[in-house]
């Protein structure tokens, strides 16, 4: 089987690509990516010449390079490229979103159908089905209708709307995944969790949105890349999947958390003013892919505690990669307030 996987230098792609080398050890992987600023080269670097992985450098929304990707026809196309911070769409201005999480997938879909290729899984999010009140409200369903707030969900809403679009009109094979907020290794520091576990490694203050009390389904980035995997090998062409944690938590709580990890004072919490259209609630139903896939997440609210203990740990073991990470996205997220 031979796999491109667009956004493989970022968080989710390069644990995926980590994954599948070592789930599926005769698989050929090809990461196809532009190495924006949440790129990492340093995420894949020890399959850099092996068997089995090559990079290929390349923008989604450029035909050009997506053709000459794609014509060597692999057996499938798994996109993660996006633009993928919420703050950055809402503070930086949202045309890098549009080009890449619309025209890019356009791009995609359309190399898709010329090279007949027999599998284009979409990675998405849980965000395109909008918000739910913090102590009520059913989780969020396939048939959930799109309600996105912020200019990256609205993107990323549009690029899945292509995808059904292009199935429904030529029968391209796409799949579309929507899952929750992930954490892991190699999470890029300018997103919640890598980023109050840095700054409270440097008794550094945590700053909170409004109340605090944004609730988001963590799931950890080894369990939605084994849902990708079992949506890519069994998947039913044309659907799409949720894929959530059962794991519904406050930021305020993950924050509480993450300090007594790591020994720190509460007194380090604080509450700065809230983002703009700030979703209050995510939850989503994760019982189409459990019933007709047979996955379930290993990190649910059960254990939760001990994946974030995890977390930190490889963060206090990775602390140069996160600070050349930080180094090299300068310039780029400056007008972040958190
Ligand atoms: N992080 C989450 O919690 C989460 C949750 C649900 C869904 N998702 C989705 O998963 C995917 C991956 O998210 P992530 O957090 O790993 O993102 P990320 O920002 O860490 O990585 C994105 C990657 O895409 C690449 N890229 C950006 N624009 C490109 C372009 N035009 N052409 C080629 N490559 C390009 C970047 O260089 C980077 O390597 C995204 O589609 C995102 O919407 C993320």
């Amino acid at each position: 089987m031979k796999v491109v996987v667009t956004g493989g230098s970022g968080f989710i792609g390069s644990n995926f690509i980590r994954y599948i080398l070592r789930e599926r050890p005769d698989w050929d992987v090809v990461n196809f990516d532009a190495l924006t600023y949440a790129g990492n080269p340093e995420n894949l670097a020890e399959f850099e010449g092996k068997p089995h992985y090559w990079f290929f450098k390349g923008d989604i929304a450029n035909p050009v390079d997506v053709e000459n990707a794609l014509k060597y026809k692999p057996d499938a196309v798994v996109d993660f490229a996006a633009e993928s911070h919420v703050d950055r769409s809402i503070h930086g201005g949202a045309s890098e979103f549009i080009r890449t999480n619309v025209s890019g997938v356009q791009t995609l879909l359309e190399a898709v159908k010329k090279f007949e290729i027999p599998r284009y899984i979409h990675i998405s999010t849980d965000e395109v089905y909008g918000a739910l009140p913090l102590d009520s409200g059913e989780p969020f369903t396939e048939e959930t209708a799109f309600q996105p707030n912020s200019p990256y969900s609205a993107s990323k809403a549009a690029g899945d709307l292509l995808c059904r679009a292009y199935f429904k009109t030529y029968g391209t094979p796409v799949i579309v995944t929507h899952a929750a907020n992930n954490y892991g290794p190699y999470h890029f520091p300018e997103k919640l969790i890598p980023f109050f576990i840095m700054r409270a490694m440097k008794d550094e203050a945590l700053p909170l949105y409004g109340d605090g009390k944004y609730v988001r389904d963590w799931l950890h980035v080894e369990d939605h890349c084994a849902a990708i995997l079992a949506v890519l090998e069994r998947g039913t062409l044309g659907e799409t999947y949720n894929i959530g944690a059962d794991n519904e938590i406050a930021n305020i709580d993950i924050a509480k958390m993450i300090l007594k990890i790591l020994g720190k004072p509460e007194s380090l919490l604080t509450y700065v003013t809230d983002r703009p259209g700030h979703d209050r609630r995510y939850a989503i139903s994760m019982a189409k892919i459990e019933r007709e896939l047979g996955w379930k997440p290993k990190y649910d609210k059960t254990n939760f505690e001990q994946g974030l203990r995890e977390t930190v740990e490889w963060f206090k073991s990775h602390q140069d990669w996160s600070a050349r990470a930080v180094e090299r996205s300068k310039g780029v997220n400056e007008h972040i307030v958190v």
